[in-house]
């Protein structure tokens, strides 16, 4: 019978991401992983057609004529453009099942720990304008420690560490509830900035946020070891204002991200210090998990280790962890009920 009814079942998991959307539905897994921006067109009177949706625009940012507009409809974790943010869902959503219809499908809606009423609000009908028949709202890092395999439902304490594009959540995680959650608006985003800022510092170098993360993907590290690469950098001279390439190193780039790496080791010792003692000492057993795009980050979990003594794991693809751990709630309608907010 389940596998009869998956056949007709138009459950789906959304992880609205500041950098990444996916999409999970039920009885086909992950149907979409794409950037979430949107292009648009905006005529004479301030009217917006959609032009490109996920990789294609996000190719297109930094590189748009005028009258288009590359956006990144969320920021810090939140909705900031919320017209955007439907058109892009309803694509993404519309093209991984262009053969059949999502008939008033359950929705699980993954949202960032403590965000307002309002905000949550917000994400609801949003899922409902969308034609939800019913919308869950579940916190990112409960879906990502599921997602992770973390044995959530057990008194055991598990220490979760989603950083994302616009933030870093820090939560441990017991019983099926979050005992402690901090929320900060760093991630790779502003790894991105850092490297951005370096550049026209040391360099007298301007390059786009595009270009600064294609840095921090081939040579940026959290730690350094030996015999890591260079790069070159293409750019524009801030004074002459031509174009110019400088080759740039991976120990410079390290030390260009030491202000927002050490913001999130910070985020990790405060939580691990406004832990109960019994959760800490699981913690020292069981180690922390690391997930979200930023856990790729060539070296971030030597710096975690270094800096907390404790075992740092990363979870395997962390950037699908949220949307797998949503995607497995929708699976077991006990652990829904138990997880979802209400
Ligand atoms: N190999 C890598 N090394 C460093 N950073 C990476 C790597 N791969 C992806 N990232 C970064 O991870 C970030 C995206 O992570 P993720 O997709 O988890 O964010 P998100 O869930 O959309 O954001 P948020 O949870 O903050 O809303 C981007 O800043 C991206 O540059
Ligand atoms: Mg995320």
């Amino acid at each position: 019978m389940s596998w009869f009814q998956s056949l007709f079942s138009n459950d789906i998991a959304i992880d609205l991401g500041t950098a990444t959307t996916l999409i999970y539905i039920k009885g086909r897994g992950i149907v979409s992983r794409e950037p979430s921006v949107v292009a648009v067109q905006v005529d004479a009177r301030g009217q917006r057609r959609v032009l490109a949706v996920g990789k294609d625009a996000k190719e297109m940012i930094g590189r748009t004529p005028q009258g288009i507009e590359a956006i990144r409809p969320m920021q810090g974790g939140v909705i900031a453009d919320f017209e955007i943010t439907e058109a892009m869902l309803r694509y993404f959503i519309n093209r991984a099942n262009s053969k059949r219809t999502l008939v008033r499908p359950r929705v699980i809606v993954c949202v960032p720990c403590g965000i307002t009423d309002v905000e949550k609000r917000a994400v609801r009908e949003s899922a409902e304008s969308a034609s939800a028949r019913e919308v869950f709202l579940i916190e990112e890092p409960m879906a990502a420690a599921i997602g992770a395999g973390l044995p959530i439902a057990e008194p055991a304490g598990n220490m979760i560490v989603d950083i994302g594009g616009g933030t870093t959540e820090v939560a441990v995680i017991s019983l099926a509830g979050i005992v402690h959650s901090h929320s900060l608006k760093v991630g790779g985003d502003r790894m991105d900035q850092a490297i951005v800022d370096h550049l026209r510092r040391k360099y007298n170098l301007l390059i786009g946020e595009r270009s600064a993360e294609q840095i921090k993907l081939r040579i940026g590290n959290a730690w350094g070891s030996p015999g890591m690469a260079s790069m070159e950098v293409k750019g524009r001279d801030v004074g002459a204002g031509v174009p110019r390439t400088v080759v740039v190193g991976a120990d410079e780039i390290r030390e260009a991200l030491a202000e927002p790496l050490g913001e999130i080791v910070r985020a990790v010792r405060g939580a691990l210090e406004r832990t109960p003692p019994e959760l800490s000492a699981d913690i020292v057993d069981k180690g922390v998990v690391l997930a979200g795009g930023g856990a790729l980050l060539t070296g971030i979990d030597q710096l975690l280790r270094e800096e907390t003594g404790l075992p740092i794991l990363i979870a395997d693809d962390p950037v699908s962890s949220v949307v797998k751990g949503a995607g497995m709630a929708l699976d077991d309608p006990d652990l829904l009920r138990h997880v979802a907010i209400r």
